[in-house]
């Protein structure tokens, strides 16, 4: 029972059900995002306290009110102790930090004490890397802002409210799975639950600038660069861009709070096997941004993929972002490793299963040259007739642009994954298309489709608002027989370029047989050797994404070979352990073998 929460009725919360509701208010999105690259952050990571809160009681019972003052000083009993002995590291899931915690899925309590306050003049925002899957913000006992998503960033300024001397930073975090969700309450992956992304301050002008843009200009033959940046408030004044090694030092005018640009340069063209960057500086007033960013055009055309003009085929492969020690949570070395796994199979593409991966993938990928399919957990069967769920799935689309437009890597925003088709459905979906493309018309939108079971065909409805099809496709596992495949190929004309977005089978790693032994090796080797085989002779088809790099956890596979793990992976969950099915996609993807896509290598 919190102190200050003793009210005339000490038990009114026992009754009050509607006890979310003042947190609904104050909700955080894209357009409260501020572009941190090459800002000095004031790390938060570290140590937290931390307590769960399995019945949402910190919310109910208003614990964020009660001081951290010592037990002798109490004079009402007290439920909840931000002094309480435990702590747990951020970023980190807290299904990983104790296993009595692993499969808790609910609130928690993270309380921190920041001994700072801004200067007069400068204003402060927070910004939390990712926390799954609702979470709340209180300084000093009072709720500031909330946010809803499990995979994106959200800033929350917090000028003002920081007083000098310490202050108590708490953050109510609730992973609980939920109907209207994205995702939704089943999907095939592990649910982490924290914050498990970097959490830092950062000290800023009264005016600066929140968003930074710069891409390729469009249908400019490759020689100029489109600027557009955004400030923090709606005032007049002239930004700079400065790109030294382009010659470019511009200045443009901002109009109430946003101006854009279009700067003669030629710069050398990012590719993957050219991954060319280039050091950009955005200033307003004493505000600076830098950034590393590259320069190229991603586009479709009749039945190609165009990079820069010249027709490209995506040889891919799936990745989550998971891990069997730290779950959802990563680092640079996880990063690298996965890159170097996908440079290593021959890909020059990773689809970004299932959710927004860690800002610094997309970064990493820039200089490695790997394209990205980056997508939005709109997952199976998402609540599609609920506006606040549709609200909730545009809002993470908008904070993974807004986060990842400067990545040349980034060249697809998926905006779904197999999804059954209804009205509903498509109304949600083909919005959620339209909003990507109005938000970043520079980058193809796809989603992973399922087949048409009516017609037998690759044809969806929603396919009109793409610019790419996914096919997610298992013949050969889930449905035995390859000539299931080859039927629908044949039975399929589509008006617009094709790449299978997963398609894989199980196989534990050291479990040997025959080409039918299921969830053996050999299997899942065959398994790809025969839908390559079929695939690359369909001229139409663009692109493959084996799923799935590694093995990753998975509550709803649970065979002798399972075990909590889905594994389709080419390398176990180990991240070492590679099986045979990693050396008959390296040699498929090889200069050896037949190509995807009708082409010539
Ligand atoms: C589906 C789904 C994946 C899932 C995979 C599988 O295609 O998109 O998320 O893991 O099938 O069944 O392994």
């Amino acid at each position: 029972m919190s102190e200050s929460a003793g009210a005339a009725d000490p038990f009114a919360h026992l009754h009050d059900e509607d006890y979310l509701g003042p947190f609904g208010r104050g909700r955080v999105g894209h357009a409260d995002l501020v572009i941190t690259a090459g800002r000095e952050a004031i790390s938060l990571d570290g140590d937290w306290r931390f307590t769960l809160d399995l019945f949402d009681e910190g919310l109910r019972q208003k614990w964020y009110l009660d001081e951290p003052d010592p037990p002798e000083s109490w004079t009402v009993p007290r439920d909840y102790d931000c002094g309480a002995d435990r702590t747990i590291a951020v970023p980190s899931c807290w299904t990983c930090a104790r296993p009595e915690w692993r499969y808790f899925e609910g609130g928690a309590w993270y309380t921190r004490f920041i001994d700072w306050a801004p200067a007069p003049d400068e204003r402060v925002v927070l910004r939390i890397g990712a926390a799954n899957y609702e979470a709340r913000v209180f300084l000093n006992g009072a709720f500031v802002a909330s946010h809803r998503g499990g995979f994106t960033p959200f800033c929350v300024e917090l000028t003002g409210k920081l007083r000098s001397g310490a202050n108590r930073l708490q953050v109510n975090v609730d992973s609980r799975r939920a109907a209207d969700r994205v995702p939704m309450h089943h999907f095939d992956w592990f649910n982490d639950g924290g914050i498990f992304r970097e959490v830092a301050l950062f000290r800023l002008p009264q005016v600066f600038i929140r968003d930074a843009a710069l891409r390729l200009a469009p249908d400019a033959g490759f020689g100029a660069i489109k600027a557009e940046i955004a400030l923090s408030d709606a005032v007049d004044g002239t930004a700079s861009v400065r790109i030294p090694e382009l010659g470019v030092d511009a200045a443009v005018p901002i109009v109430g709070g946003s101006g854009s640009a279009t700067l003669a340069a030629r710069p050398e063209l990012w590719s993957p096997q050219s991954p060319r960057l280039y050091d950009v500086e955005v200033g307003f007033g004493a505000d600076r941004v830098r950034e590393r960013i590259g320069f190229r055009d991603i586009r479709v055309a009749g039945m190609e993929i165009l990079l820069n003009g010249a027709p490209i085929v995506l040889q891919g492969v799936c990745v989550h972002e998971d891990d069997v020690a730290t779950g959802r949570a990563t680092s640079e070395a996880d990063i690298r490793r996965r890159l170097a796994h996908a440079k290593e199979l021959g890909c020059n593409a990773l689809r970004l299963a299932h959710y927004p991966h860690h800002d610094l993938v997309a970064r990493l990928a820039d200089e490695a040259g790997l394209m990205l399919w980056a997508e939005v957990p709109v997952y199976w069967a998402i609540d599609f007739a609920n506006p606040a769920t549709y609200a909730d799935a545009e809002n993470q689309l908008l904070e993974l642009i807004r986060r990842d437009r400067n990545r040349a890597s980034v060249v697809i925003w998926g905006v779904g994954n197999e999804n059954a088709d209804t009205d509903a459905r498509y109304r949600f979906m083909s919005s959620l298309a339209e909003a990507a493309r109005r938000a970043d018309p520079s980058r193809l939108v796809a989603a992973a489709c399922l087949i048409n079971r009516a017609t037998f065909r690759i044809e969806d409805r929603l396919a009109a608002h793409l610019d790419l099809i996914g096919l997610n496709e298992y013949f050969g596992w889930y449905e035995p027989e390859f000539t299931g495949l080859e039927r629908l190929l044949a039975n399929s004309a589509p008006d617009r370029p094709v790449v299978i977005s997963e398609f894989g089978a199980d196989a534990l790693a050291g479990h040997r047989g025959g080409a039918r032994t299921l969830f053996s090796e050999d299997a899942q080797a065959a398994f790809f050797r025969r839908q390559f085989e079929i695939l690359s002779t369909v001229p139409w088809i663009k692109g493959a994404f084996p799923w799935v790099l590694y093995d990753f956890r998975s509550e709803r596979r649970q065979t002798r070979f399972q075990k909590g793990f889905n594994r389709k992976g080419l390398i176990a969950e180990d991240k070492r352990t590679k099986k045979a099915a990693f050396e008959a996609i390296r040699a498929l993807y090889s200069a050896n073998a037949p190509p995807l896509g009708g082409g010539s290598r």
